[in-house]
């Protein structure tokens, strides 16, 4: 076997991840940008015709797959380091590719920017993935109560502006569920709409905040974001901006867990604490000590761990994306935790994964019956999804023996060449290639 050569951005199926635990850690990593802001900015980069350049942003899959979307509708993208050059004036293409679209649902938001720019967006169903059906009906009621004409036909949403000068009219839409996405889309079409809009019970996730100053600095008159409701005053135009993503919370919150069951003090930054309130204060009652140091930075100092219940909720509560990291934390905290998914329908894989590696949590439901075992032991595993690909990482960083994960395309979607960075805190962990 040999080792894999330092981490491409191709779809990586024929490398493993080899974890040797019981891993102690120590010293501090760099977190990157935040892959769910960087995606919903780039489809925001379209709203204006002419030249974005985002910084901070990290280096993913789903950031390559995005800039393969863009690309195909005529855009110029360049990516230097993680400066990312997007020049919109070009974009001629509203049909987005179904081979593109169906592996990263993100792209789906460029629905919003497509049709205030054209006034017309053909784009594929993203489709469901291993956490659900992932449906886009608030994204296409929202769009049709702004008089955009859409209907799905064989797969394919399609959206025009009826009516002269092709501009969406700004109204008053209630989302039934606060959906990130949706609540992204809208307000992105918005943006450009004529007359106001206001989103009422809108997501308050930090990457919707980051999204409206984005398109804010492009010259968008948006308020309320970060709240429940937003409202926007249509402009007519939005110009060239520089914007920097904001910190990644759930890479730092994956790292928080490191830290935690491996019994690690580790130091990460930067951070936006007030981000990762939930993560933060779940760790806390189970009996972590969190410590701010410096300037966007925390650290975490191990102690006993006690068992708690965690709901997953949309901002501020509990994030889902954090959901499949603490099941793995908490398989080997003494007694008896509880951990119940609300946010999608089909988001506890792991479990199994998990329970291979000597973890003892009962499925019923939608709720995990977690009783805390002494050790997990290494074993071969089979990643099924982003975060539970982390999951599985961390679980196998904290067991006896070796853990060889497959399914590295999953991590790879969403963290910035983690094992190198956990390799950097002193974990033996290594992405070998599999000869085939
Ligand atoms: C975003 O997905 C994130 N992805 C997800 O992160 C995150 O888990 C999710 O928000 C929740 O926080 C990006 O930002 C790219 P939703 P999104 O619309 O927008 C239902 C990760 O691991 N729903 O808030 O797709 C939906 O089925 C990924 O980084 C509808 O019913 O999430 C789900 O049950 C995974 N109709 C719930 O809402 C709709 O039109 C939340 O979905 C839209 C959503």
């Amino acid at each position: 076997m040999i080792q894999a050569p330092p981490l491409s951005l191709a779809f990586d199926q024929n490398s493993v991840l080899q974890i040797t635990g019981k891993a102690r850690l120590s010293g501090s990593v760099k977190i990157s940008g935040a892959k769910n802001s960087a995606l919903a900015i780039m489809a925001g980069a379209l709203l204006c015709a002419d030249h974005c350049r985002l910084t901070n942003v990290p280096s993913l899959l789903d950031i390559e797959r995005m800039s393969q979307v863009l690309t195909s509708l005529g855009i110029k993208i360049t990516k230097t380091g993680h400066t990312l050059e997007i020049e919109t004036q070009n974009l001629q293409q509203y049909d987005a590719p179904y081979d593109l679209v169906s592996q990263l649902r993100a792209s789906f938001f460029i629905i919003g920017p497509l049709l205030t720019r054209l006034g017309i967006a053909r784009i594929p169903l993203p489709g469901g993935c291993a956490i659900g059906a992932r449906p886009v009906d608030l994204h296409v009621r929202g769009l049709q109560s702004m008089g955009a004409d859409v209907h799905i036909e064989h797969g394919v949403v399609h959206a025009y502006v009826k009516g002269k000068g092709n501009r969406l009219k700004g109204t008053r839409i209630y989302l039934d569920y606060p959906s990130v996405g949706a609540t992204e889309t809208l307000m992105m079409a918005a943006t450009l709409a004529d007359g106001e809009t206001t989103l009422e019970n809108a997501a308050q996730e930090p990457e919707v905040i980051d999204l409206a100053n984005f398109c804010r600095a492009m010259g968008a008159r948006i308020k309320g974001a970060g709240t429940n409701t937003i409202s926007i005053d249509g402009v007519k135009s939005l110009h060239a901006v520089e914007y920097e993503i904001i910190p990644d919370r759930i890479e730092a919150g994956t790292f928080l867990v490191a830290g935690a069951i491996t019994q690690s003090a580790i130091t990460l930054s930067p951070v936006i604490p007030e981000h990762l309130t939930a993560v933060i204060a779940k760790l806390e009652a189970m009996g972590a000590k969190i410590i701010s140091t410096e300037h966007q930075s925390l650290s975490i100092i191990p102690g006993d761990l006690y068992p708690i219940d965690i709901e997953t909720m949309p901002y501020p509560g509990f994030p889902t994306d954090m959901q499949a990291q603490f099941m793995a934390l908490l398989s080997i905290v003494p007694g008896n935790s509880i951990i119940s998914e609300t946010v999608f329908e089909n988001r506890l894989h792991h479990v199994a994964e998990l329970n291979r590696m000597g973890a003892n949590i009962r499925l019923k439901g939608n709720h995990a019956f977690i009783s805390g075992v002494p050790q997990l032991s290494g074993a071969p595993v089979m990643a099924t999804d982003l975060r539970a690909s982390a999951a599985l990482v961390l679980a196998g960083l904290a067991a006896e023996g070796t853990t060889t994960m497959q399914g590295l395309h999953h991590l790879d979607r969403g963290y910035d060449h983690l094992e190198g960075k956990l390799r950097s805190l002193g974990a033996n962990i290594h992405r070998i290639t599999e000869f085939q």
